[in-house]
């Protein structure tokens, strides 16, 4: 490599050194001692790629060794050891070689023809005496550390530092905040855990090119960094970064490169990255980002490439994307996000993605986006609307007409009593506990007003005799947009007075009725079962769960269209879903409801209700404000509309994140075969709690086995186990593992990733477990790119080969599988809810 300039360098240098003081050796024995570390590289086979210019005993920096430089005196200061094949931790040896300036044992991951690929482990503590180094470069090398090495630390000359792609686990290392020479620092695609800590880094202010992508630390993105005003390029993909983006890094002048995709970003674009003037990669899609997208953005001269999908960005675009209106724009992507005005007519050489928006005359379809505001309604309370100042914490806007804004529900049970609590999580969805008075009271007025209304119900319109006030309980309180209030006589219009022939389901928390209402809607009618409990507390509950389930909108989540909270009763009333639910559609025998009829789940089908699920529970744990944990996901709390979009429901169990109370633990209403095993151990509930479920649902889907089977040897009994004993005998096939009822129409690599998904779900170890929002970004790609088999999802009879299918012909005792349904299929101890005692935890 080494031209031949250089060496004559080399020798001239010997020449003097020779004349004016004799020592004609030094350099050469130098550097023949430096040829010796080298082979002992060679020789304890860490280097493992043959070298045929490595010559034993010749000198490096004159045989001219490859993949070395040197400099005058001999000294080899560059060791490029690219894809030479090293392997193992690095020897002590090469600590010796402490004039090192440039040391390279990076892979070069696009590069196919680039020779044997390097391993490196252990703690690379041999480099901690090369405190010469300027360039470390340790790209791709599966280091799999718990910690970052130490060693690098002592290595206060660098200026670039790459440990990207190295599987490196454990804290953020702060400590890198002593290598104030840095300029490049590439730390992406490890597996740091958070927070992400602003001020270590904003020490390194030579810092040019800083990347950390690929982490999830749940934290937001560090005002701090904004310090480091010499940044070109900032990457902090796919961190878990909530929070707003920080008007602090309108100090980075300098920045061209600016990556912020798949976080939890809210808020809008502050109006100080105007001075970002550089831009030229703005990626900000899949975020959360509302506001306004900024026209002087799409103006910024430099700015080529702007990723800004998936958001909730609103207002008017420029009227043409042209080089007169946006001068260097060449790909522009904003689908699913709230942009309205005209649609911007766009220049031939110009690629934009536009679709899902907004724009005038377009339908304001949902179709490809999964989103909770549709067009007209946040046009309504962004645009004709007044836009109401933010609520203090906790708080949340009720009325955006008069910007009341309201207590969050999680403080006030939070506030509750261990009583209330209790109370609450037994009484579930809402359900609230009415005293026995107030039962009566009303019952009394019924039975006096409504001759007609006592039907065959005895346990509801219980005999009395003349009752007191008319709207005791029903205390005014601003009802939430998008549900209505209903009263308890038109409930029981629709339901014939709580007929039996109208009920759907019943489960710990009362009883699902269906219900026709005048209107033509049928709708799903959630009684609570009379309980006794504190009356006010009740109805504050109440009143608050309303609130928080009024804001949950997504295309996955059961809607809530209303509630009753008339006369001391406490009703809510969701959409019917015509399916009924998952737990019926997979396991149900011929013997069950759908009058003998099926309807045959394909692979497809399986994965697009995967997928459905997935997107409203993520929903409910990243989007939801606060956070939802659901507590209790399992088939029957998923629910198929007509076209078999998959919802879930039931959620109004759902406490808030991120932690149940500290001193007492509230009772869980989970059930066997999908509670988080952690729980035990942790007594706190968290949304990975959510995800180990979606796990076991997810292994339903694909093997069609039930989460617990009694009918097998205990060892199989469980399906995570199951399956785990599956992939052990058959490893690297999932043929024994999918649903026989697919016939093997499949795609097998498709499923095995999704038996692998489920798994890493279901892990024991809830920091193994990925997030809803990971997820969602596996199973999205897969449904996108799975071509749809042609399929008549249509209720059809069964066929003959199913009858020896196993399923548990005495499941059903209730005529009608349709509808919301709370635990409609009780079978034995599959679905017996776990109740667990109330515990107080030390202080
Ligand atoms: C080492 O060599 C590879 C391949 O020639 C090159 O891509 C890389 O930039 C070199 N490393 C350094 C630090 O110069
Ligand atoms: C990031 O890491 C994952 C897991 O180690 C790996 O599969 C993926 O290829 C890496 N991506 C890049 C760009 O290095
Ligand atoms: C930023 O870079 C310029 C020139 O490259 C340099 O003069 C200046 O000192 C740097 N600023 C900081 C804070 O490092
Ligand atoms: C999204 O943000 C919330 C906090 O707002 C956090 O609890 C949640 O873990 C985040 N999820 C992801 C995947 O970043
Ligand atoms: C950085 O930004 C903040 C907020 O935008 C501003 O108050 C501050 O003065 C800026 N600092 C520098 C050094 O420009
Ligand atoms: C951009 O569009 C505007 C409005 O149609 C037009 O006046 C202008 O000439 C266009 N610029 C270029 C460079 O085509
Ligand atoms: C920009 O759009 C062109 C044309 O569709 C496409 O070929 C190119 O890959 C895009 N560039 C980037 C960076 O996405
Ligand atoms: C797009 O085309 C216009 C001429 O129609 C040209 O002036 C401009 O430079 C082109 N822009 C890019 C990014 O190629
Ligand atoms: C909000 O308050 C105003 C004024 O009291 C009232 O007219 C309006 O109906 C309220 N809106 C809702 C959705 O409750």
């Amino acid at each position: 490599m080494r031209g031949a300039a250089e060496r004559i360098k080399l020798l001239l240098c010997v020449a003097l050194l020779v004349a004016s003081s004799s020592v004609l050796w030094r350099p050469a024995a130098a550097s023949l001692e430096q040829g010796a570390v080298l082979q002992e590289l060679l020789a304890a086979k860490w280097i493992t790629k043959p070298l045929p210019s490595w010559v034993a005993s010749t000198d490096p920096c004159i045989a001219n060794w490859e993949a070395l430089d040197c400099d005058t005196a001999g000294n080899i200061i560059t060791l490029n050891l690219t894809h030479v094949g090293l392997k193992g931790p690095i020897p002590a040896a090469l600590g010796k070689l402490t004039s090192l300036t440039v040391l390279d044992m990076g892979n070069d991951k696009t590069c196919k023809t680039c020779g044997p690929w390097n391993g490196v482990t252990g703690d690379l503590a041999a480099l901690g005496t090369l405190v010469n180094l300027e360039t470390l470069v340790l790209t791709s090398n599966e280091l799999s550390l718990d910690y970052f090495p130490n060693a690098i630390f002592k290595l206060t000359k660098l200026k670039n530092l790459r440990v990207d792609n190295t599987l490196i686990r454990g804290g953020f290392p702060s400590q890198l905040s002593t290598l104030t020479n840095l300029q490049f620092l590439y730390l992406g695609n490890n597996s740091f855990s958070g927070p992400l800590p602003g001020a270590p880094l904003s020490t390194l202010i030579n810092l040019r090119e800083l990347t950390i992508w690929g982490s999830l630390f749940y934290s937001v993105c560090p005002p701090e960094l904004g310090k480091l005003v010499n940044l070109t390029y900032l990457n902090l993909n796919k961190c878990a970064l909530y929070g707003g983006l920080p008007p602090e890094y309108g100090n980075l002048t300098q920045l061209e490169r600016l990556i912020l995709y798949k976080n939890n970003l809210t808020g809008p674009i502050p109006e100080s990255w105007r001075s970002m003037v550089k831009l030229k990669d703005f990626e900000i899609n899949n975020n959360y980002l509302y506001g306004k997208l900024p026209t002087w953005l799409l103006q910024i001269p430099s700015l080529a490439i702007i990723r800004g999908t998936n958001n909730y960005l609103y207002g008017p675009m420029l009227p043409v994307l042209n080089k007169t209106y946006t001068p260097g724009l060449r790909n522009i992507s904003m689908e699913c996000n709230y942009l309205n005005g005209d649609k911007p007519a766009v220049a031939a050489n110009i690629t934009a993605n536009l679709e899902y928006n907004c724009f005038t005359g377009e339908a304001s379809t949902d179709s490809s986006c999964f989103r909770p505001q549709n067009c007209a309604v946040f046009q309504l309370s962004t645009e004709n609307g007044l836009k109401c100042p933010e609520c203090p914490a906790n708080q949340h806007l009720v009325n955006s007409t008069t910007c009341i804004c309201f207590q969050d529900a999680a403080k006030t049970s939070q506030k509750l009593g261990v009583g209330a609590v209790v109370g609450v999580a037994v009484g579930g969805a809402v359900l609230v506990a009415v005293t026995i008075l107030l039962l009566c009271l009303f019952l009394r007025r019924r039975k006096s007003r409504s001759s007609e209304g006592s039907k065959s119900h005895p346990d509801f319109f219980s005999t009395g005799k003349e009752g007191g006030s008319l709207r005791f309980n029903s205390i005014n309180w601003e009802v939430p947009n998008g549900v209505q209030r209903f009263t308890i006589i038109e409930l029981i219009n629709a339901t014939n007075g709580f007929d039996k022939a109208h009920e759907i389901g019943e489960g710990g928390f009362g009883k699902v009725f269906v219900g026709n209402f005048p209107d033509g809607r049928v709708l799903a009618i959630k009684r609570a079962a009379p309980v006794s409990a504190n009356e006010e507390a009740g109805h504050h509950q109440f009143r608050n769960e309303v609130l928080l389930l009024s804001r949950l909108h997504h295309k996955n989540l059961v809607r809530l269209e209303g509630f009753c909270d008339e006369g001391g009763y406490q009703v809510l009333v969701y959409e019917f879903m015509k399916l009924g639910n998952l737990h019926s559609l997979l396991h149900e025998s011929e013997q069950g409801k759908n009058a003998g009829k099926y309807i045959m789940l394909d692979w497809y089908k399986r994965l697009e209700i995967a997928l459905h699920v997935a997107q409203g529970l993520d929903y409910l744990h990243s989007f939801a404000d606060p956070p939802v944990i659901h507590r209790d996901v399992k088939p029957s709390n998923i629910l198929l509309d007509e076209n078999l979009v998959a919802k879930v429901a039931d959620f109004g169990i759902s406490r808030e994140s991120p932690e149940v109370d500290t001193h007492v633990s509230t009772r869980p209403a989970g059930t066997a075969g999908y509670f988080d095993p952690q729980y035990f151990l942790r007594r706190q509930l968290t949304p990975a709690s959510d995800v180990y479920s979606f796990g076991v649902v997810l292994l339903e889907l694909i093997t069609g086995r039930r989460a617990i089977d009694l009918t097998v040897t205990s060892d199989d009994s469980n399906l995570i186990e199951w399956t785990k004993n599956q992939r052990d005998r058959n490893p690297g096939s999932v043929v024994s593992i999918v649903d026989h009822k697919l016939e093997g129409t499949y795609p097998h690599e498709m499923y095995t990733k999704l038996v692998d998904l489920a798994l890493i779900c279901a892990s024991f170890e809830r920091n193994k477990r990925p997030s809803m929002k990971y997820v969602v970004s596996v199973l999205e790609p897969l449904l996108q790119t799975a071509e749809r088999p042609p399929q008549n999802y249509a209720l059809q009879p069964w066929p003959s080969t199913h009858a020896t299918r196993k399923g548990s012909p005495n499941s059903s005792s209730h005529p009608s599988t349709m509808g919301a349904s709370d635990e409609s299929f009780r079978t034995g101890v599959e679905y017996t809810r776990i109740e667990m005692p109330t515990i107080i935890l030390p202080r």
